[in-house]
């Protein structure tokens, strides 16, 4: 069998969670030794939670792209690695195979070499949806290089930020993107990102728009060109650099409650290993099929779920590099058709925005070849769940709904397609390695079921994050100290008779807007960029397709009266600071934010107003002036 540690029953789900969590190392070492090392381990786990300090594999040297690729070629080299789907239908699509995918990665890793760049050198990695994209990423590991992912929606501010932070001193973009109608000029935005950086020595610029970009001497470089001097002294193959099972593959930026995004670390062993212990059996993938992630490379699903996983499991991992909605809301349901898509896993927004469309855009499809569908990002309601298993999976597939976060590197608590059960809005159980607990606020554990409480998980899974980026200490405040000896994921949670558990939502201040992590923080101090305002509120409401929107309260005192200019204004301003993905559905102007006598805001009442709620907003009694709270339900947008 190609995996013996893939779960074939619930009875042996059971089996694998009590091994997996009376004795750790065992359980997980035998999955490693399916796996190619250069050197293997001298000690499977060491951890505390306190600092935290967590080493899986301990020892060891690998090169996680000798998994992925060169490990897959005696038996896969023809089989298709990754399939891409154009942004426009009438483009020809593309078919990787492995063999062919192991020499453009060799091939790319020659040209980061011949830039200069070395193992635990940091590269910005800001490209569209196109195979360069995952071409780049596995050459980075290839060479050892840590890469940085930013999404194509962040905004040059953003970037410049990401950059700075993690001292990056290259970045691989393209010319400009394609999503949907759109043209997003990548090259330009770099280059308002380089304005002042003195850092950053290359940029490797990969053409796909032809938008017309300029190249500074020197530092700019065009993918095509670099590979071309390769391609001429006709290498192929660049030998995989030893990596230290604790070295750090990637960082990835995230929201948290407080100030800038956080670079999360992953490192190699630990995160390939879950990865692919993960995608092979939540998704109960089967060899020769052909998996549908629908993220996008610059989040987490993406790394993990499209690239990382799927290619350590030697399957087929479908690209797409457009949006659900154009040309029409029938594009998934197409491609699902046109590839005989085994695996679809998407986000509840994309579910709920395509059920918005009616049935009309499934007319005609078949979707016979799906056999597992997914969800992931954030709580799904009952209404989608249904229309996704109802419409898409024909009532004959699974739906996994899997709960996660950047900082786990893969999915903790689902149900395991087909062989566990599902529940409508619940992940269910989690996976084996995975110890989640309820706690109160005082952090005491909450036992017994049907209960609730704030998630958090007790031991080490081996794709935990390992740090932050250049600030271990943040590291430990964010996620180990709030529970001392815990990982706090920032989640309440239910957990039913079954042991079930359902992720009910974010605890701090970080909203979930269409499956997407932004810290309302963050986003006010973007609004208090704009010269008129003075002061700035943020919270979520219940939003029918996003899942939460995002609602501003804001003390304007901005030259011209007209408030729609400046609303619009201020939506400029954000979309400059952080990207359109941090705009603002709804921005309330107001004269006073409640606020407590030593001036905190009370964000509690202004959730409750942002909700539409209009009696029970709450004891206003310890606000400096209880009044302000009418004025502002007056003003309700
Ligand atoms: O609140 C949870 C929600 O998304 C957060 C993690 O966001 P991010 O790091 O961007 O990763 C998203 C993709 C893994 C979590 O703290 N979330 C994620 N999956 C689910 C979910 N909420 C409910 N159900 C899920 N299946």
């Amino acid at each position: 069998m190609l995996f013996p540690y893939q779960i074939k029953s619930e009875e042996a789900y059971h089996q694998a969670y009590k091994q997996s969590i009376e004795n750790p190392p065992a359980f997980w070492s035998a999955i490693a030794e399916h796996f190619t090392w250069k050197k293997k381990w001298d000690d499977v786990l060491t951890w505390n939670f306190s600092e935290p300090n967590v080493q899986w594999f301990k020892g060891a040297q690998l090169n996680i792209t000798e998994n992925l690729l060169d490990r897959h070629l005696p038996t896969k080299a023809h089989s298709p690695a990754i399939i891409w789907e154009p942004n426009d239908p009438e483009e020809h699509h593309r078919v990787i195979t492995y063999q062919k995918l192991y020499e453009k990665v060799c091939q790319f890793a020659h040209v980061l070499n011949n830039n200069g760049i070395k193992k635990g050198d940091r590269v910005c990695i800001y490209m569209g949806m196109i195979p360069e994209l995952a071409i780049a990423v596995l050459a980075c590991a290839r060479i050892g290089a840590i890469h940085s992912v930013v999404f194509g929606g962040f905004s040059a501010q953003s970037i410049a930020d990401r950059l700075y932070d993690a001292q990056a001193e290259y970045i691989v973009t393209c010319d400009g993107a394609y999503r949907g109608q759109k043209d997003i000029p990548l090259k330009s935005v770099i280059d308002d990102a380089l304005i002042g950086n003195r850092t950053v020595k290359k940029v490797i610029v990969c053409t796909r728009t032809r938008t017309p970009v300029s190249m500074l001497k020197g530092r700019d470089v065009w993918w095509e060109d670099e590979l071309k001097k390769v391609e001429t002294l006709g290498l192929h193959d660049f030998p995989a650099v030893a990596m230290d099972a604790e070295d750090p593959l990637f960082i990835l930026y995230t929201s948290g409650s407080t100030g800038k995004p956080k670079g999360v670390v992953h490192t190699v062993a630990g995160y390939m290993l879950y990865t692919h212990y993960s995608f092979i059996n939540v998704f109960q993938y089967q060899p020769e099929q052909i998996h549908f992630c629908t993220a996008d490379i610059g989040w987490i699903t993406g790394h993990s779920y499209i690239i990382y996983g799927p290619l350590s499991a030697g399957a087929t991992t479908l690209i797409f590099e457009g949006v659900p909605t154009w040309p029409d809301a029938g594009r998934f349901w197409e491609i699902v058709d046109k590839y005989r898509v085994d695996i679809l896993y998407t986000a509840p927004t994309a579910i709920r925005s395509l059920m918005g469309f009616g049935l009309g855009p499934l007319h005609g499809k078949s979707l016979a070849s799906l056999k597992v569908l997914g969800t992931v990002g954030e709580p799904i309601n009952e209404e989608a769940w249904h229309w996704y298993n109802e419409q898409v999976g024909k009532k004959r597939c699974p739906i996994v709904d899997t709960w996660w976060q950047t900082e786990t590197g893969g999915i903790l608590i689902s149900n395991l397609a087909g062989i566990t059960p599902s529940k409508p809005s619940w992940a269910t159980l989690p996976l084996p390695g995975v110890q989640p607990i309820l706690v109160d606020e005082k952090g005491e554990e909450i036992l017994g079921n049907n209960v609730s409480g704030n998630l958090c998980i007790k031991t080490p899974w081996p794709s935990v994050l390992r740090t932050t980026y250049g600030d271990h200490e943040r590291c430990r405040t964010n996620y180990f100290a709030t529970y001392p000896n815990l990982y706090f994921t920032g989640d309440g949670a239910m957990r039913d008779e079954n042991g079930f558990y359902r992720i009910t939502g974010r605890v701090d201040d970080v909203l979930n807007v269409s499956g997407h992590r932004i810290g309302t923080a963050e986003v006010e101090n973007a609004i208090n960029m704009h010269a008129g305002v003075v002061e700035s509120a943020v919270v979520g409401y219940p939003h029918d397709i996003k899942g939460q929107g995002i609602y501003a309260f804001v003390i304007y005192s901005g030259a011209h009266g007209d408030e729609t200019l400046s609303r619009k204004d201020i939506l400029t301003t954000v979309t400059r600071i952080i990207g359109a993905i941090a705009k603002p559905d709804k921005i309330q102007f107001v004269s006073v934010l409640p606020k407590t006598r030593s001036g905190k805001i009370m964000r509690r009442i202004l959730r409750k107003i942002a909700e539409g709620e209009t009696e029970n907003i709450g004891d206003t009694s310890t606000l400096l002036d209880p009044s302000v709270v009418e004025e502002i339900k007056r003003g309700k947008l």
